[in-house]
Parts: C-alpha cells; sequence; structure tokens
C-alpha cells in the first residue's frame, strides 16, 4: 500500500513566484528516472527468480517509485506549462535501455545487487531531503518530504533484505565497500544524464554525456548542505558493515564534503553556472 497518493499534495497551494527555473530541469530528469523504475522491477524479479517475497516486495517499491515520477512530472508541468511529462518519459525510454533478461545480478551476487539498491535510496533519500531544504515553492517541498520519506523506507527495505542474504553469501567488508563506492560513481554514468538530455534539450541536439551529466549535477548537487552528506556517509557505512557516528565515519565525511563540493563547483562551471 502506498504511504500518500499524488491529489493529496496541496497542489492548489502552487506559487510560481517560487520556482527555480534551474531546479526545474533536475526535477524534469529526476521524473523520467523515477518512473522507469518499473524497469528494475522486472530486472529484480528476474535477479531474484526463487524468492516471491523479495519479488513481492520489488513491485510494490516500483509502484511507490512510479507515483514519484509521476508526481515530480505533474509539479514540472506546473512550472513548465509547455513540458509534457508523458512525452519526456517515452523519448527517455526510447534512447535509454537497461538490460532486463538478466538471471542473475550484474553485481556478481544477489548481496551485491542489494548493496547497490541501498546506494540508489541513499542518494534518491539524500536529494529529495535536500531539495526539500533548498526550495520555497511549497507544493515542490511537500513533495519531496514524501519522497524522502519513502527513499528512507526503501532503503531499510533493501538494508533487511541484504543482511538476509549476507548470512547465506558471507561477502567481505572489503567487497561490499567495492560493490557500494563503484555503485555512488556510477551516478555520473548515462542513466541520469541521458535523462537530462532527453528531458531539457530539444530532440534534434545531439547527446553528449559530459555536457549532460554537468548538467544535471550542477543543479542536484547545489542543493545539497553538510548535514545531507552526513547522513549519507553515515548510511554507506551502514551498507558496507562499517560503524556510523564513529572517528572513521568524521573522517570519511571530511573527505567527502570537500570531494563533493569541489565536483559540484566543477560542473557548475563547466555549464555556466558557477
Ligand atoms: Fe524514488
Ligand atoms: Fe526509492
Amino acid at each position: 500500500m502506498k504511504h500518500w497518493q499524488i491529489d493529496q499534495l496541496p497542489w492548489d497551494s502552487f506559487d510560481p513566484s517560487k520556482v527555480d527555473p534551474e531546479l526545474v530541469k533536475a526535477v524534469k530528469a529526476a521524473s523520467v528516472v523515477e518512473r522507469n523504475s518499473v524497469d528494475y522491477a522486472v530486472y529484480l524479479n528476474n535477479v531474484f527468480h526463487d524468492d516471491p517475497d523479495f519479488q513481492q516486495a520489488a513491485d510494490h517499491w516500483a509502484v511507490e517509485e512510479i507515483q514519484h515520477g509521476d508526481a515530480l512530472g505533474r509539479w514540472a508541468m506546473l512550472a513548465d506549462p509547455q513540458w509534457d511529462y508523458q512525452d519526456a518519459f517515452q523519448r527517455y525510454r526510447d534512447f535509454y535501455k537497461i538490460q532486463l533478461d538478466v538471471d542473475q545480478s550484474i553485481r556478481g551476487s544477489r548481496t551485491g545487487e542489494l548493496i547497490a539498491r541501498c546506494m540508489v535510496e541513499t542518494g534518491t533519500s539524500s536529494f529529495y531531503t535536500a531539495l526539500a531544504d533548498a526550495t520555497d515553492e511549497p507544493v515542490l517541498k511537500a513533495l519531496c518530504k514524501q519522497i524522502a520519506a519513502d527513499e528512507f523506507r526503501h532503503f531499510k527495505l533493501f538494508y533487511d533484505h541484504m543482511h538476509r542474504y549476507l548470512k547465506r553469501e558471507k561477502i567481505s567488508t572489503l567487497q561490499r565497500a567495492r560493490i557500494a563506492l563503484g555503485r555512488v560513481t556510477e551516478s555520473e554514468d548515462d542513466e541520469l544524464a541521458s535523462a537530462y538530455h532527453t528531458t531539457n534539450e530539444p530532440a534534434d541536439m545531439p547527446y553528449d554525456h559530459n555536457r549532460c551529466i554537468a548538467n544535471y549535477m550542477a543543479r542536484a548537487m547545489k542543493t545539497y548542505q553538510p548535514k545531507h552528506l552526513k547522513r549519507v556517509t553515515g548510511m554507506i557505512f551502514k551498507t558496507i558493515g562499517l560503524t556510523p557516528h564513529s572517528k572513521l565515519q568524521d573522517l570519511a565525511f571530511y573527505i567527502a564534503e570537500k570531494l563533493f563540493f569541489s565536483r559540484q563547483k566543477k560542473f557548475a562551471r563547466m555549464v555556466g553556472l558557477g
């Protein structure tokens, strides 16, 4: 069962004067990636083909992710009435495809798959929390709070299943760290870059990965404050199996904060927002 419904959001309170047009571009890209989770549910059902409990959880998870896309898309159409969410989603679907016909995880193990899912939910929960804090537009703020709450629940869902498989597959802390950090760096791969391209750039403009990822990241990363990154490092530590709230986490946070904000500035300069 969904924890909230799109029609319950305060749509009548939409205030165009509080819309940041740069954030609208990031929201458009995020909306189609969220909706595309239906493909990941197919992929997860294949990877966990003999685990009906997890398959059911994955199907339920996908329903919530689709709702995130639909709600963000509806907001983006209020902010930019020229833009069409369904058309943009179709363009994204035609442009970006993930391999679905698998019988095992591309991460090498089911534990690895669930670690990767935990990292995705770490990213989304922090992004929507940061976006809710960054925007003064009341509908987007309310929407992002609801989405962030779902994403934290998704993290817990995948984390609990990850522990179930960890007992069988016995993956070392080092391997867990490698998979987790590998998935974090994948955020700069084609998924978000092509989402930016298909939701913000004209159809006759050639795709350029570096330009598109810089455009997306410059805007999305700008919403983050140090407190959001602190939570991210805590969730990564938890997923890897290291003690959160430790001296090591303080050090990881210190390094992550420096890297994150210098990267945001680099992306912003690349696209003329710096
Ligand atoms: Fe989501
Ligand atoms: Fe999620």
